[in-house]
């Protein structure tokens, strides 16, 4: 078969692993030809390409980012993008398009499946673990572990200064990150979208620390994360050119409020775009593996419209129109199990 490949929406450790292992069983098992569009949906539009094989993948299992480059944005921006999308796979000679995206990337897939009849086939990536369907994203872990070395780091400065800390995780309307990492972090507070929060309630927490003798704090905030309504000033919210809303700067909000309220002194971490960095850990390199893997062979049965997931840690198929519009959330059972122990 002649198949083609594309990553879209925000990078995420092991995009380079999944293609390497659709590539790899690919032509070594079936024989198959690989293109990989560049820069997402921006190349299948402007017909910009290049070949993939066993030989060109060598060396890309750890690497960070993605070969191929990616954008943000959709077909349906355009034009005829739908069309011109199915005239470049006709053009090329492609039977199959394995898409490697986000919640975005994967709801225009599933509509390029259900109003199109493209044969594609999805992959859920995303360090954000946003994606309805799978119980987990590859390039999620990498961005908990990256965060919670730096949390690991800033126990010792916030202890050596007694100082809070209040660290900014991304995820944006979902709070994965932040409470993987604000557990494995021994965080003092864990603030997420899913529950609005009282800072009074987060102050008179850091008080009692104070009181029993612990002069530092750590207080991870996701970036979508908002007060209840009247408790605090609230983010300014605006919609992007992509129709998604803008999330971030609630911990600038939050530490000074921290400062005021409690008199302790409150520093501001934002960690940003260094959780979508760098190498894939291990267990990511193995997710991404065994997603590239069942990708392709999705693609040999003719499962198209489909998407490879993890339930109970095997990766089974599910339809891409399980995301459509759809954000999976955290399970606040876990979250309030946690809090009741820890940050009460
Ligand atoms: O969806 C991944 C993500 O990193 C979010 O956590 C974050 O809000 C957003 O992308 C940032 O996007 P950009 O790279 O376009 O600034």
């Amino acid at each position: 078969m002649r198949i083609g490949i594309l990553t879209g929406g925000g990078d995420c450790p092991g995009l380079n692993a999944v293609i390497r292992a659709v590539v790899r069983k690919g032509e070594t098992v079936h024989g198959d030809e690989f293109i990989g569009y560049l820069d997402s949906w921006d190349g299948v539009l402007n017909d910009r390409w290049m070949p993939l094989s066993v030989s060109s993948m060598r060396g890309m299992l750890p690497r960070g980012g993605t070969l191929l480059g990616t954008r943000r944005g959709s077909p349906f921006d355009h034009e005829r993008g739908a069309e011109r999308t199915r005239e470049s796979l006709e053009r090329l000679g492609l039977e199959a398009l394995v898409v490697i995206g986000g919640n975005g990337s994967l709801t225009v897939s599933s509509l390029l499946h259900r109003q199109c009849a493209l044969p594609v086939v999805g992959v859920p990536k995303t360090i954000d673990n946003d994606i309805e369907g799978t119980d987990v994203t590859f390039g999620f872990m990498t961005a908990v572990q990256t965060a919670t070395d730096a949390i690991d780091r800033l126990h010792t400065t916030a202890e050596s200064h007694d100082r809070v800390m209040v660290v900014e995780v991304m995820g944006r309307h979902t709070g994965w990150i932040a409470t993987y990492a604000g557990v494995a972090g021994g965080a003092t507070a864990i603030l997420v979208p899913e529950r609005p929060f009282d800072l009074d309630e987060v102050c008179a927490h850091l008080r009692r620390r104070h009181a029993r003798g612990r002069y530092a704090s750590i207080v991870v905030v996701a970036e979508g994360a908002l007060p209840v309504d009247g408790t605090m000033p609230s983010p300014s919210r605006t919609i992007d050119r992509f129709g998604h809303q803008t999330v971030g700067g609630i911990a600038e909000l939050v530490a000074p409020e921290i400062q005021n309220r409690t008199g302790f002194e409150t520093r501001v971490v934002l960690l940003g775009h260094l959780l979508r960095g760098g190498s894939p850990i291990a267990y990511d390199r193995m997710l991404a593996t065994r997603y590239g893997l069942a990708a392709l062979d999705a693609v040999h049965d003719g499962a198209f419209g489909t998407m490879v997931v993890l339930r109970n840690d095997r990766v089974e198929r599910a339809p891409l129109s399980v995301t459509e519009g759809r954000t999976r959330t955290i399970d606040l059972q876990l979250y309030d199990e946690v809090a009741e122990v820890f940050f009460g």
